[in-house]
């Protein structure tokens, strides 16, 4: 499968699903997902509560990524303009440098139990640990299958916290949820735990939950990117000069938390984007997300530096809690055809697709916002959509579109007065 695809912006949505239907050999249960929206009343009436609808979002996908040496199409659901045209374009900067090479530190989901009042929280600590074995054992029945599936409770820790209500003691499952999310997984088993550590601890248990701060379940991407497709021809600069201006864009990043939360901003435009298709939980991944970036003080979760023979050495390190299995994808047909097309094998696989599209995302944007600024990219999309918006035929879209674009001048009565000269 190649994800290079020439010309994919320029084709018709029903052209771009033949196109990746064929290249990715989808089934036929895939693309009638595709072809149609895809989750009923029926169905999302059991995915939420007091449904009345559903809502669209637009579901494209990303060409040229190279991850781990296999070409991958990465579905991307977004509202927002310019994001899915960054990441291919992110994807085809890294293309013939090797493209991305991802590892992930292991499917490993945290959970908390929290007790109060404890007397001796010190002395309740070590005989929570003392009865490690048959607490893990404990939370292990509760998942046989996750456990014959190779995962399980690995390891108990306890922590004596100081808060404004006083010291508590909070019991930690580490828990192998291999290529589930996990949170029902763990928090089963701290629900199960819990009138045993009360016992253990004289106090009183209250929140039996996970921690989204996911960082024994980290992802990582790395490439690198030839100063050659960094120039920027619309400003004069040099691929040399693009470069450095990124690493001076991270450094800006790594020394003001207001500019790192855009930053980030901009990383988790991607994730998001592939979670949402996937239908996993983005607000899990990017609760992790944020708690990760403020260890030691809210920084990027980016890396730029200038490596070997001059190349920008890109990396991203990110906490990801996704699933391929247990979750609410098997609930949406869309999801299923998403997943399909990743056609990955494990939620290992889709966490390091994810950590590189994010940092495909991050320096596609970095490298506008430091050249020709993003409002150019934005405006031309920006300006398509007022002359949709002025009912301008859809075979006049692009031109008067791109008129408005070289009068500067977007605004939907010029849309309607040029659609009327150009008719
Ligand atoms: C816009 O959604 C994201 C950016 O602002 C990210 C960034 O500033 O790095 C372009």
């Amino acid at each position: 499968m190649n994800s290079r695809i020439n010309g994919f912006y320029k084709q018709s949505p029903s052209d771009r699903l033949d196109t990746i239907v064929e290249r990715a050999d989808l089934s036929a249960e895939a693309q009638a997902a595709l072809a149609n929206v895809g989750l009923s009343l029926g169905d999302a009436d059991n995915v939420s509560e007091n449904v009345v609808g559903t809502i669209e979002y637009p579901l494209s996908v990303a060409t040229n990524f190279v991850i781990d040496g296999e070409d991958t199409l990465v579905p991307m659901a977004i509202e927002e303009t310019s994001v899915v045209a960054a990441a291919s374009y992110g994807a085809l900067m890294a293309r013939d440098t090797g493209g991305f090479e991802t590892s992930v530190s292991g499917p490993i989901m945290i959970s908390q139990i929290q007790a109060l009042d404890v007397a001796d929280p010190h002395a309740a600590k070590v005989k929570i640990l003392n009865e490690k074995s048959d607490l893990i054992e404990l939370a292990n029945e509760q998942d046989p299958v996750l456990v014959e599936h190779g995962g399980g409770c690995e390891d108990i820790q306890v922590r004596v916290i100081d808060t404004p209500r006083g010291q508590m003691v909070v019991t930690q499952l580490i828990v192998d949820v291999r290529d589930a999310m996990g949170g029902n997984a763990v928090n089963t088993m701290a629900e199960a735990l819990a009138p045993e550590i009360e016992q253990l601890t004289g106090g009183d248990v209250s929140l039996r939950i996970l921690s989204n701060l996911a960082d024994r379940r980290l992802a990582r991407a790395r490439c690198r990117l030839d100063p050659a497709v960094l120039a920027s021809d619309d400003t004069d600069l040099s691929g040399e000069e693009v470069r450095d201006r990124i690493v001076d864009a991270w450094a800006f990043a790594a020394g003001d938390p207001y500019r790192a939360a855009t930053h980030n901003k901009g990383i988790m435009n991607g994730i998001d984007a592939v979670a949402t298709a996937t239908f996993n939980d983005w607000r899990a991944i990017e609760a992790g997300a944020h708690a990760y970036a403020a260890q030691g003080g809210y920084g990027p979760l980016t890396n730029y530096e200038v490596g070997e023979e001059g190349y920008l050495a890109c990396s991203i390190e990110i906490p990801m809690q996704v699933g391929t299995i247990g979750g609410a994808t098997s609930l949406h047909p869309t999801a299923q055809a998403s997943m399909e097309l990743l056609a990955v094998d494990s939620a290992d696989e889709l966490a390091g697709v994810m950590a590189a599209v994010g940092l495909a995302q991050n320096y596609a944007g970095l490298r506008a916002l430091v050249s020709e600024g993003i409002q150019a990219g934005h405006m031309s999309l920006h300006a398509k959509n007022i002359a949709i918006q002025a009912d301008v035929p859809q075979e006049l879209v692009d031109e008067v579109a791109a008129q408005m674009v070289a009068e500067d001048e977007v605004r939907q009565d010029r849309a309607e007065e040029l659609a009327r000269e150009l008719k």
